[in-house]
């Protein structure tokens, strides 16, 4: 069912061609249709381990919108493992948003809790392992070192060294992954959307974690547009004409910050000309719908797969 290794497409744009750059977008968020883009790279390795370890299910966390919530339930029916969602958010129900739609489709089982309560299950998973010994236990985000692996494969599918890679940022993982499989050759720039200084010690702490020493890499903390999941006018003009332009669907809460970043960049000269860069597209499209239904309004056209 999955498209791997997923299609690379070089963007052809007369913007690149003044700046003498080579532009290319990994197509993850084409991989699957609901496992799509960095979800399928950090579940591959965790399913395998669930099964291994003779797990009948997963067991994760996330907030209301999450890609990842929606992500795992999908996964899992496909490897016909049970799921069990933890979702921030006690006045929530499986009907409340397009998101958990779509996972309780997908079979997934969901304890809604309050936000001090899912802090604290997160912190102290035990009396979680203790409920459920079989299910097999995934951060919030999905990101551990078996997901980092994961994500450092997609440079072994990109038959070219580039020069850059880049990854939208939220737990950090995706970008790890990136950073151990460059192994020093390139740069890879992280685009966080999330609010805060925090997100440099978060990822160092995870590059230590994970025995990575490679430091040929940015974080960019500056493109979050107040925030995780805010945005103004500029961004939803960015998303919709890069989407004119390019045929490529972009997501308001990652991937459109990190390509708007990525145009900024080159717009101020950042990348050494005649680059080779590859912008991974991280998917997350299934959030558009949710995000419509919040802002009481059709914001971006939603993909009709995702519309639950
Ligand atoms: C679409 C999308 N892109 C990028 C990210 C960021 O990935 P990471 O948490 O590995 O930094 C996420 C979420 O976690 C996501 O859902």
């Amino acid at each position: 069912m999955a498209q791997i290794p997923s299609p690379i497409q070089k963007l052809v744009l007369p913007e690149f061609q003044d700046h003498q750059l080579e532009v290319w977008v990994k197509r993850d968020d084409l991989i699957h249709p609901h496992v799509s883009g960095n979800k399928y790279r950090k579940l591959k390795y965790n399913i395998q381990a669930a099964k291994e370890h003779g797990k009948k299910g997963l067991l994760t966390f996330g907030g209301a919108y999450s890609n990842h919530i929606a992500a795992t339930a999908a996964a899992a029916n496909e490897h016909s493992l049970q799921s069990i969602g933890i979702i921030r958010g006690d006045e929530l129900n499986p009907d409340s948003n397009p998101t958990l739609r779509l996972a309780s489709h997908n079979g997934m089982e969901m304890r809604f809790v309050t936000r001090t309560k899912f802090r604290e299950l997160k912190a102290d998973p035990s009396s979680l392992i203790d409920e459920f010994p079989d299910h097999y236990l995934l951060p919030e985000g999905g990101t551990n070192h078996l997901a980092i692996d994961g994500c450092a494969e997609i440079l072994n599918e990109i038959n070219f060294e580039p020069d850059y890679i880049i990854t939208a940022l939220g737990t950090g993982g995706t970008m790890a992954g990136l950073v151990k499989g460059m192994r020093g050759n390139g740069h890879t720039i992280g685009v966080s959307s999330l609010k805060g200084s925090f997100v440099h010690k978060d990822f160092q702490e995870l590059l230590d974690q994970n025995t990575i020493d490679n430091r040929n890499f940015t974080l960019l903390d500056k493109y979050h547009f107040g925030g995780y999941g805010k945005l103004d006018q500029s961004l939803v003009d960015f998303i919709k004409d890069f989407s004119k332009l390019s045929s490529i669907t972009l997501d308001p809460i990652y991937t459109g910050k990190m390509f708007y970043a990525f145009m900024d960049l080159m717009h101020q000269g950042f990348f050494i000309t005649n680059s080779k860069i590859v912008l991974l597209h991280t998917g997350g499209l299934q959030g558009i719908a949710g995000f419509n239904e919040k802002q009481g309004r059709k914001v971006f056209d939603s993909p009709k797969i995702y519309n639950f």
